[in-house]
């Protein structure tokens, strides 16, 4: 249990460092999170003492492997809640968990002239994946609104209607990654199931940031990635319901996802390893573990209270001053504020902001159909995590005061 959050930055070699004469201020969490020793260290471990392909040894080495990997699934169950191993599937990232079920679920479930239901705050792995299915199948997509203004809030009213169409699969974000909108998805897939309508859930911005429990949240499938959450980059986890996982075609064929093969056709095995064919990302694996570990040491619930303090703190700091334009929920926001300085380009604001030694991150934060829809181009975004401390959102303050300075 932490009691003083600026002791756990001890734990981060990474935020110790000078950026252009100033100590590092990182704030672009979103993007990716900081790695703490005990994920270096295990992932150091592991290639100095027990490196070797897993299931299909068994020699000493490949018996430490696959048992190191095979419990970071059952811990990967414990994290999210799910019921069984089986219902784990590692991925490279929340990306390819969703080109895995758009292509594996949906080519055999999505017909021509059916529905595939996404909010209109979607990030682009949550979108282009289903506009290749909808290509692909002559399947419409339809869009769950976000109401007008900068708040970019779900307008749940008109869920119902919509959801009685022909929609085979509602896919929503949890929290908005442009946004830090925290959008209610557990209500949204009591109201997709209770239309018959299979959901999945983009945990990307969440799974590390507050407790999750799929059987709570009532979802089909849920995905998110390891860098997100202090893990190595090249891992995530997809969460299937196991009925739905058992029925789908595999994603890709190779190696360890086959039963037998024949020249002219193969049998597969069930889920999970019919999804994960080839070699997988062993180590990523095996460090996404300690990084659970890690994580439920410190407390998901901690970590929430803190990111949201943090959060209140930036966008009150942020919305008194003149010509700053604050996007994003007033109120129970996520450790997101993305922001626009009245005449500077937010590519200018991050560019300023870094030679402080200050990391934001700037741009359409691959929403660009939201931004479209608020009518910006780009927005400068400090995301948060618990290494943060209120005098980073200082930091931030100072640091656009800056940039208002040397523009005007
Ligand atoms: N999805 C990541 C972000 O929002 C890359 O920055």
């Amino acid at each position: 249990m932490v009691e003083n959050w600026n002791e756990i930055r001890h734990d981060f070699p990474a935020l110790h460092q000078l950026v252009h004469g100033h100590p590092l201020v990182y704030l672009d969490n979103a993007a990716t999170t900081q790695k703490p020793n005990i994920v270096l260290e295990t992932l150091l471990h592991y290639y100095r003492h027990d490196n070797a392909n897993v299931h299909r040894g068994i020699h000493e080495l490949s018996n430490r492997a696959t048992t190191a990997y095979e419990a970071a699934r059952v811990r990967a169950v414990r994290f999210i809640h799910a019921r069984e191993s089986s219902e784990i599937i590692f991925t490279r990232g929340t990306t390819e968990g969703i080109n895995l079920v758009a292509a594996s679920w949906g080519m055999s479930h999505v017909k021509k002239g059916d529905e595939i239901l996404l909010t209109e705050m979607e990030h682009h792995s949550n979108l282009v994946p289903w506009q290749l299915l909808a290509e692909r199948t002559g399947a419409k997509l339809v869009f769950l609104p976000v109401t007008g203004g900068d708040e970019g809030l779900l307008d749940v009213d008109r869920l119902d209607s919509l959801l009685f169409r022909r929609v085979k699969l509602f896919a929503m974000v949890h929290i908005s990654n442009s946004l830090g909108t925290v959008n209610p998805v557990s209500w949204l897939c009591e109201r997709a199931r209770k239309a018959g309508v299979v959901t999945l859930v983009d945990a990307a911005q969440s799974a590390g940031h507050l407790p999750l429990d799929v059987q709570q949240i009532g979802c089909d499938f849920l995905v998110f990635s390891g860098h997100k959450l202090c893990g190595p980059t090249g891992i995530g986890v997809l969460y299937g319901r196991q009925e739905l996982l058992n029925e789908m075609p595999p994603y890709q064929g190779g190696g360890d996802m086959i039963l037998s093969v024949d020249y002219a056709a193969s049998r597969y095995k069930s889920a999970p390893h019919r999804f994960e064919a080839g070699t997988p990302d062993i180590s990523g694996a095996i460090g996404l573990h300690a990084a659970f570990d890690y994580l439920d040491e410190v407390g998901r619930d901690r970590i929430w209270e803190h990111d949201q303090l943090l959060a209140a703190c930036a966008h009150h700091g942020l919305k008194d001053k003149k010509g700053i334009r604050v996007f994003g929920p007033h109120a129970g926001r996520a450790g997101v504020v993305s922001f626009m300085v009245e005449g500077v380009h937010s590519h200018d604001v991050v560019t300023v902001a870094d030679q402080k030694g200050v990391a934001l991150r700037g741009g359409h934060h691959c929403t660009q159909p939201l931004f479209h829809k608020l009518g910006v181009e780009s927005t400068a975004r400090a995301s948060f995590y618990f290494y943060n401390t209120e005098e980073d959102v200082d930091r931030l303050i100072e640091v656009i005061d800056e940039v208002q300075r040397f523009f005007s």
